[in-house]
């Protein structure tokens, strides 16, 4: 085993073959047809594997990870996973989960810069700024963080019921459920912050009325 990326690999033939033990029909299954009923938009951050931390198995949870995990409005990756999620996949649920201890989230709270990382992270320097007086009342540099964690999670949960792809099923189809939930690393525990049901009530001004 020269490279640690062999690993990968080996394990990989020791998974699809322990797979096919337990389910001889597993793989022609799962290539025919995928009906996920989660959306789950979380953190790149390696210790916060979506599927592992909520016991769900190929097939049941599509994925979108970026640093912090945000919902930018301008991002057409992000957008075009939550199109096709509501859309074609017609998910139930959406998880946006993020996790105590964020060094995204802790990185926008420093004035280093970092390059390009610099405008991803605006996006939480901006909401940062609107909680200022509410996060700078906490005590310590990691109540701070923590709480712009979770603060972080409720405006990108907010964010997803501004786009019009979120209101136009809400609208027709009362679907999908948001849910912002936070993860802490320290105990594998996760924390349900915020919720928004079909039709929640959202600031007029973000409100499609022609979908
Ligand atoms: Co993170």
């Amino acid at each position: 085993m020269g490279h640690p990326y062999e690993k990968l690999l080996a394990e990989n033939k020791a998974w699809a073959k322990e797979q096919l033990e337990k389910d001889p029909a597993f793989f022609s299954r799962l290539s025919h047809i995928q009906t996920p009923e989660f959306l789950w938009i979380g953190c790149s951050d390696s210790r916060v594997p979506a599927d592992k931390i909520t016991g769900t198995q190929p097939g049941e949870i599509f994925v979108h990870r970026n640093i912090a995990n945000l919902v930018v409005h301008t991002d057409i990756n992000l957008l075009s996973v939550l199109e096709y999620a509501v859309v074609t996949l017609k998910v139930k649920h959406i998880i946006v989960c993020g996790h105590y201890g964020c060094g995204g989230i802790r990185a926008a709270m420093e004035n280093h810069s970092m390059g390009i990382i610099n405008k991803w992270l605006r996006n939480i320097k901006d909401i940062y700024h609107m909680h200022r007086t509410e996060i700078d009342a906490c005590s310590s540099e990691e109540e701070k963080t923590n709480r712009l964690v979770e603060l972080n999670v409720q405006e990108q949960i907010m964010n997803l019921a501004k786009t019009s792809i979120i209101q136009k099923a809400w609208k027709h189809e009362q679907r999908p459920h948001l849910h912002g939930w936070v993860y802490g690393l320290e105990n594998g525990i996760i924390k349900p912050v915020c919720e928004m049901e079909p039709g929640a009530h959202i600031d007029p001004l973000y409100e499609y009325d022609n979908l």
